[in-house]
């Protein structure tokens, strides 16, 4: 017998499994969350950079639509949660600079700058002298920059604590058990089965649970894979403001390193990017490379305390794009694969699952990031 019944279970209470709870909830659904650890996820790693334009690839331009999309929604999503919660999300709106060392830097930061225009994105070439003013903890040794006016970013750690607060005043019920299967009966799911024994019972079941998603028994054949990313947090005296007043994205010669600043660590330097399966393992040369190209860039870093180094699994997809929406399995809904921009992405796949969910349909927007496309690709390929 199922020991609980709900219009929604949750598989994940990361960002996006919370911010779909919430939004499920707000719209008149009874919802249920479960989780074992929230810190296990890459939620708890991301740096908490709002970055469409900073993160856009060639080739990902409906990734980034998404994404500029999801970053509109970001101060109303932001003013709603720190309404509800009473908690400080940290959103810094002062924009990104990207900075370059060598010429071949220059080119990349080039190519950057002509694709964003071809985009029509807010990019500015920057002097390094310029740079420099703007961000005076900036080494002098940078070759040259741009200014990216609408890359931002969120203390994603402040922006968990507080979706958690909103998403259990509206009626989200958490439970803290592990997630061990989804139940699926004649062809349709069910619900959830925990690690406890029990089954949370619902009417729909979204699966949010990061790179683990491919791997929960039960869950048809999703091309969800765990992308290890390794990250350090500083902290400066308790009267120290930070270095940095806004995030710098650097390349070294080749090697691309970010400094983002918030308020609570000073400073957080990221990210390696590692096919490594689930290993979560912090190597000490991963933690070398990361503060030597964070002190090229900035050299006060040296004065910063390393308060933290950790490596999360970031969900990653072929086309590093979420898969949201309809699954092949009836009562399944996906909110999973966000890969790089889990955080920024939180708004718009919460709207977006939440409004499947109610009305059966999902928004245009969202509809390009079904998991059908993979079948389209097979079928081409
Ligand atoms: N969004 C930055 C990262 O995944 O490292």
């Amino acid at each position: 017998m199922p020991d609980a019944v709900a219009d929604v279970a949750v598989a994940g209470g990361g960002l996006i499994g919370l911010g779909v709870a919430w939004r499920c909830a707000q719209r008149g659904l009874s919802v249920t969350l479960a989780d074992d650890v929230l810190e296990a996820g890459a939620s708890y790693a991301a740096a908490g950079m709002l970055a469409p334009v900073t993160e856009a690839a060639y080739g990902e331009e409906g990734l980034l639509e998404l994404c500029r999309a999801s970053l509109a929604r970001f101060p109303a999503f932001v003013a709603e949660v720190e309404h509800a919660s009473g908690i400080d999300v940290g959103l810094r709106t002062i924009g990104t600079m990207v900075v370059g060392f060598d010429a071949d830097d220059m080119r990349a930061l080039d190519e950057l700058y002509d694709f964003q225009r071809e985009l029509g994105l807010a990019v500015e070439r920057v002097t390094a002298r310029e740079a420099r003013r703007r961000e005076p903890a900036l080494t002098p040794r940078l070759r040259g920059a741009l200014q990216v006016a609408d890359d931002h970013s969120v203390d994603a750690r402040a922006l968990h604590a507080g979706l958690l607060a909103t998403a259990q005043a509206a009626g989200v019920r958490l439970v803290r058990s592990k997630v061990a299967a989804l139940c699926v009966e004649h062809g349709r799911a069910t619900g959830l089965r925990l690690a406890d024994g029990t089954t949370l019972a619902a009417e729909s079941v979204v699966l949010a649970l990061g790179a683990w998603s491919a791997s929960l028994p039960g869950v048809p054949p999703l091309p969800v894979r765990p992308v290890k990313g390794q990250i350090l947090r500083l902290r400066g005296g308790a009267e120290s403001p930070g270095p940095l007043g806004g995030t710098v994205r650097a390349l070294v010669r080749g090697r691309p390193v970010y400094l983002v600043p918030s308020a609570h660590d000073r400073l957080i330097i990221g990210a390696t990017v590692e096919e490594k399966g689930y290993d979560t393992t912090v190597t000490a040369g991963a933690v070398h490379d990361l503060l030597r190209d964070a002190i090229e860039v900035v050299p006060g870093v040296t004065e910063l305390q390393l308060v933290e180094t950790l490596a999360r699994c970031r969900p990653g997809t072929p086309d590093n794009a979420p898969i949201l929406g309809p699954s092949a399995t009836p009562g399944l809904a996906l909110a999973t694969g966000h890969y790089r921009n889990g955080v920024l992405l939180t708004p718009v796949t919460s709207d977006a699952v939440a409004e499947l969910l109610v009305s059966g349909k999902l928004p245009d927007l969202a509809a390009p990031f079904a998991a059908d496309r993979f079948e389209r690709w097979n079928q081409c390929g």
